[in-house]
């Protein structure tokens, strides 16, 4: 019996069975195509002799191929394994695939955790490498010392196997936000004569306030506190109505700034106009 089996033997897969490995603990390993096996076999791991066998060596196993629907695909040819076995599943995939993998797994008497590698194989195993990860909190802290081992900063973010696709979907609009905001920044400036290398240049300058907006939503947000902000709703509708004007004035396409703009009013119609902009957190999930 090993510590712990490691399925797929991909570029993260690879990173992922030799980490443990120079961590001390025993993995067994197990690839759809064979040439991968002998590069982790030298460092020390067991080779099975196919997925069933690798999830028979373990109490757990990392599966790390393609997506859910593979993973799925699988298990289902190794079904009769998987009684009182987690799976520890790290490849990407959607909310409903999690939730018929996990189902899948709890059916068959196995039990479960999903994550998010938030990072490229050669940061496997840093210190501020960070797995977001789902599961019940026992499953968690029991496998927490490995999933550590993969990433220090990791994470357990929630119990139910479809969160981690909305999380993704979550900071995934974060940095879209980012960079539509810099799209739609062209196209004004543009329209204004304004050379684009000059707006790249001054970027940086604007984005230095990005921590300060961190903070005012993380000050807000979670807590629900809108009140005494260090900008009111009012504050941001002005301005935001500024900047529309100024599209629609230079003939720019105005679609991202009318959407910031209209969702100011809503908070203003609302009568949030003293509250911080955040207060349309509680406002829009409303409607
Ligand atoms: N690489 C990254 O930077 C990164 C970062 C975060 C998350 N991830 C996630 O990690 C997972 C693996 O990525 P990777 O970069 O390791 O990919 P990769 O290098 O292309 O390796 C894919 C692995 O999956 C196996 N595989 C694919 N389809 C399979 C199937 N139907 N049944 C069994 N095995 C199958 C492949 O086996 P064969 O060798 O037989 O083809 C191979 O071992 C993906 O879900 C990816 O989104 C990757």
């Amino acid at each position: 019996m090993s510590d712990i089996s490691v399925i797929g033997l991909g570029a993260m897969g690879s990173a992922l069975a030799s980490t443990l490995i120079k961590s001390g603990y025993t993995v067994t390993v197990w690839n759809r195509s064979s040439e991968k096996i002998p590069s982790l076999v030298s460092q020390g791991a067991t080779a099975a002799t196919s997925a069933a066998d690798a999830i028979a060596s373990s109490p757990a196993t990392i599966i790390c191929i393609k997506s859910h629907d593979q993973t799925l695909e699988l298990l289902q040819t190794c079904e009769a394994s998987l009684n009182n076995k987690t799976i520890i599943e790290l490849s990407t995939g959607g909310a409903s695939e999690a939730d018929a993998l996990t189902q899948f797994v709890t059916a068959r008497g196995g039990s479960w955790l999903v994550g998010i590698i938030n990072a490229y194989p050669t940061a496997i195993g840093g210190e501020d490498t960070v797995l977001t990860i789902v599961a019940e909190p026992t499953l968690w802290e029991k496998w927490r010392p490995h999933i550590s081992t993969l990433g220090g900063g990791s994470i357990h973010v929630g119990t139910n196997a479809s969160m981690l696709a909305a999380l993704f979907a979550a900071l995934f609009t974060t940095r879209q936000g980012f960079m539509f905001g810099m799209l739609y920044g062209a196209l004004v400036c543009q329209k204004a004569g304004i050379p684009l290398d000059n707006f790249a240049k001054l970027i940086p300058v604007s984005m230095g306030v990005l921590p300060s907006y961190h903070k005012y939503f993380a000050d807000t947000a979670p807590t629900g506190n809108f009140d005494n902000p260090p900008a009111t709703m009012a504050t941001y509708a002005a301005a935001l109505d500024d900047a529309l004007k100024t599209f629609d004035e230079v003939g720019a396409p105005n679609e991202l700034p009318k959407l910031f703009s209209d969702a100011a009013h809503k908070g203003m119609d609302a009568g949030l106009e003293d509250k911080a902009l955040t207060a349309l957190v509680a406002l829009l999930n409303q409607n």
